[in-house]
């Protein structure tokens, strides 16, 4: 436990953070809140988190110039997203405090590093083989079946690089439309529900979890999340010594996210992990008393964590692409609370804000009663 680094980035110090996309933006003024400036490093004037902070340094991020530049403006460095360049992750820790570690990067950028990294600490995912030179269809199909998904190793968000398969010619495909690049198959989970839970931990080793929720996905994209989840105690109370066990075995400082399956039987395997805010997180803002980005920047400024108590049930949907032109009419219904991100070109697929309901924690509620018609959207 290393007390000493409690209140060591105190408020008025400036939190630099590598990526301009939306949970940049909601980070930075959640850092704002507590009296902290942000710095954006990102490559396009045009993001969402620019527009919010205190200055922004647009370049390559691997630009050694512009990372001197940016590690001169702040007091700690942290991401909003997975793909930042090893080497820029490496050089910024040897120069300034970077939270959480470049080693909890690395292994989240990789499936295959991901997967062997949960498993070797005990943690159950679906089964999964490797797809290399070395390592063919032929014999991933052997270990998994002839129905999985596949997956880059890397570089892979909102589905993106993923395809479920029915066969060996429809795996080789997949393999041949990315070149033979490093991928990974998983056998196919017919999972009751997905859920996931965010845990932070703080310098001292403090862990604090939000409650688990339930997510839908819409081809492989979040669409909605309800908070709570509707399992039982049990598996929640399964569910969030997991995301414990993750945070711990990472020794991590800051704030995670951990996916998981529920099976029929309440057996959970986790899916996959993300050392930062994450969309499934985005109800916290209105429904919890610190929400994810205020817990993420106590801990990565060495404060003491917040209470994460749910004070209404909620369910959160995502508004990807076209949805966002429906505002007028979201915001219009005054229970609605709209978050937009700021971005000018709708594009499909696109993440373009998010809006949340909140349920009273005492009233008798329908899950399946908060649907499309509550959001305006199709
Ligand atoms: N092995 C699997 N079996 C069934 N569904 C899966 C499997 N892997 C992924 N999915 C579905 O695709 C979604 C996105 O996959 P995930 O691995 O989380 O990648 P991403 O990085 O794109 O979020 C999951 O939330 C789940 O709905
Ligand atoms: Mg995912």
């Amino acid at each position: 436990m290393k007390t000493s680094d409690l209140y060591k980035i105190p408020p008025g110090s400036t939190i630099g953070i590598m990526g301009g996309g939306q949970l940049g933006r909601m980070i930075a003024v959640a850092a704002s809140q507590l009296g902290y400036k942000a710095v954006i490093y990102c490559e396009s004037r045009e993001e969402p988190a620019v527009q919010v902070c205190l200055d922004s340094i647009i370049a390559d991020y691997e630009d050694q110039g512009y990372l001197e530049k940016f590690i001169s403006m702040v007091d700690v460095v942290t991401f909003e997203f997975e793909n930042i360049p090893a080497k820029a992750a490496e050089y910024l820790s040897s120069r300034i405090l970077v939270r959480p570690s470049p080693e909890i990067l690395f292994i989240s950028q990789n499936r295959i590093y991901e997967k062997e990294f949960l498993n070797k600490n005990g943690i159950e995912t679906a089964a999964w083989a490797e797809l290399s030179k070395r390592n063919h269809p032929s014999e991933a199909i052997k270990k998994l079946g002839q129905n999985g998904v596949f997956k880059t190793a890397r570089f892979g968000y909102d589905g993106k690089g993923q395809i479920t398969f029915y066969g060996k010619a429809d795996l080789d495909k997949a393999w041949g439309a990315v070149d033979h690049k490093l991928a990974i198959v998983e056998e196919l989970i017919d999972f009751k529900c997905e859920i996931s839970v965010l845990v932070a931990r703080s310098c001292t080793g403090q862990t604090c979890c939000f409650d688990v929720v339930e997510n839908q996905h819409k081809n492989h994209v979040l669409d909605i999340t309800i908070a709570p989840a509707a399992i039982d105690k049990g598996t929640a109370e399964r569910a969030v010594k997991i995301a414990e066990k993750v945070a711990n075995s990472l020794s991590l400082v800051g704030l995670i996210a951990v996916e998981m399956f529920v099976l029929q039987g309440g057996r959970i395997l986790v899916n996959e992990i993300a050392p930062r805010p994450h969309n499934s997180g985005h109800w916290t803002i209105d429904a919890c008393h610190t929400n994810q980005f205020e817990q993420m920047v106590r801990a990565v400024c060495g404060l003491p964590l917040g209470k994460t108590q749910r004070h209404s049930n909620a369910v959160m949907r995502n508004l990807i692409g076209d949805d966002v032109e429906n505002w007028k009419q979201i915001i219009s219904e005054p229970e609605n609370k709209l978050h937009l991100y700021g971005k000018k070109d709708i594009r499909s697929g696109r993440k373009m804000g998010h809006v949340t309901r909140l349920v009273p924690l005492t009233s008798q509620w329908n899950r399946k009663s908060i649907s499309a018609a509550t959001f305006f959207i199709g």
